[in-house]
């Protein structure tokens, strides 16, 4: 892909798909000039999970200020701005729509060109940020409250899709796991705390779908975990073992179909995102099964693997460069497939 490296050179990105407003600033796509971010996790914690409509709420009084923020921390003038990108799709639509309407309304009074990113592009677009020199062709493993999906990245925007989950998401299941042992959400960081000192082979957890090549499924897993909580008929239960064993089966799932996806493309490249990249024990685990076959492994920091706008600007620092624009029409998405698939 060709580069023109004085075209798109600030792009101020804005990402409101679910519970964080963010605003960042990226140079020349890949380099940070500033990342801001109110996270509503408190807020939502009290209900157990994300509660749309107080979600798109939070994000209207958030994302003005964050932007005066992100250009201040930036040291930049409006002016400086050469483009706007956004998270369009997909998430909950009422969050997308407040960062939409305000991308829109920031490229029209800029007179500057807007594009629309697709959120999950945005999390493997966190690798360019993180690594300055990694480039297309590899292998991302896209793990995050909503999606749980293996791809080949042929290019910036063309992607092979090699599996994705069937049910719940990687995330999905920490979050639903966590709220069944009383843990408070989100449920990712709340199971990985629980598990430290716990016995990851106390229970025998399944690993699902070990036949169904670079598919997941975790709602099994989920079942599994009300299972052994209604076995202890209201007495206290073992939480530090059962969350190092729930933890254990997500990781050994994730990591098996990793290496597959590696084996049966050829790729020595892989990339992790999305919140779920953030535990240690994936992490550690998938670097140790890399190690041993010579794959590179790419993780971005834990503030870059959970939602953020400076992997909104990068993607869409790329699409840019490619010639695509979003019109004044520009919609929230709420379920929309990864772009620039390919067979
Ligand atoms: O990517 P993300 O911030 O938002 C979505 O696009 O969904 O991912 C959020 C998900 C939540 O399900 C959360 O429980 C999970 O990532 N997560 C983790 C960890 N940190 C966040 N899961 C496991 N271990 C963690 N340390
Ligand atoms: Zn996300």
């Amino acid at each position: 892909m060709t580069i023109d490296p004085a075209k798109f050179r600030h792009v101020l990105a804005i990402e409101s798909s679910c519970d964080e407003t963010a605003v960042a600033i990226v140079q020349d796509g890949r380099r940070v000039l500033s990342g801001c971010i109110i996270s509503q996790a408190q807020v939502h914690a009290a209900y157990g999970g994300v509660v749309p409509e107080i979600a798109s709420r939070a994000h209207v009084s958030a994302v003005d200020p964050l932007m005066t923020q992100a250009l201040e921390e930036a040291q930049l003038d409006w002016k400086d701005i050469d483009a706007v990108a956004v998270t369009n799709g997909p998430g909950l639509v009422g969050a997308l729509l407040v960062g939409v309407s305000a991308a829109k309304a920031l490229a029209y009074a800029l007179g500057v060109p807007l594009v629309g990113v697709h959120h999950i592009e945005g999390h493997i677009s966190a690798n360019y940020i993180a690594h300055p020199e990694l480039e297309p062709p590899f292998c991302a493993l896209i793990a995050s409250g909503g999606h749980t999906h293996l791809a080949e990245v042929l290019d910036y925007g063309v992607y092979r899709l090699l599996g994705c989950t069937r049910d719940d998401a990687a995330g999905e299941a920490f979050d639903k796991a966590a709220k069944l042992l009383g843990l408070p959400y989100p449920g990712g960081p709340s199971i990985e705390k629980a598990a430290q000192g716990g016995d990851p082979a106390a229970f025998p957890f399944p690993r699902a779908m070990r036949r169904a090549g670079c598919d997941f499924s975790f709602s099994g897993l989920k079942t599994a975990m009300w299972q052994q909580v209604q076995a202890f008929k209201g007495e206290t239960l073992p939480v530090a073992d059962l969350a190092a064993s729930f933890q254990q089966a997500v990781v050994d799932t994730l990591v098996e179909k990793t290496i597959l996806a590696m084996r049966t493309t050829g790729h020595t490249r892989v990339a992790l995102c999305g919140g779920v990249a953030s535990n240690t024990c994936l992490r550690r685990a998938l670097q140790k099964k890399c190690d041993e076959h010579g794959f590179t492994l790419y993780v971005p920091p834990a503030r870059l693997c959970t939602d953020n706008a400076e992997m909104i600007g990068a993607a869409g620092y790329y699409r840019l460069q490619k010639g695509e624009r979003a019109g004044l029409d520009l919609n929230a998405v709420p379920h929309s497939p990864l772009p620039g698939l390919t067979d």
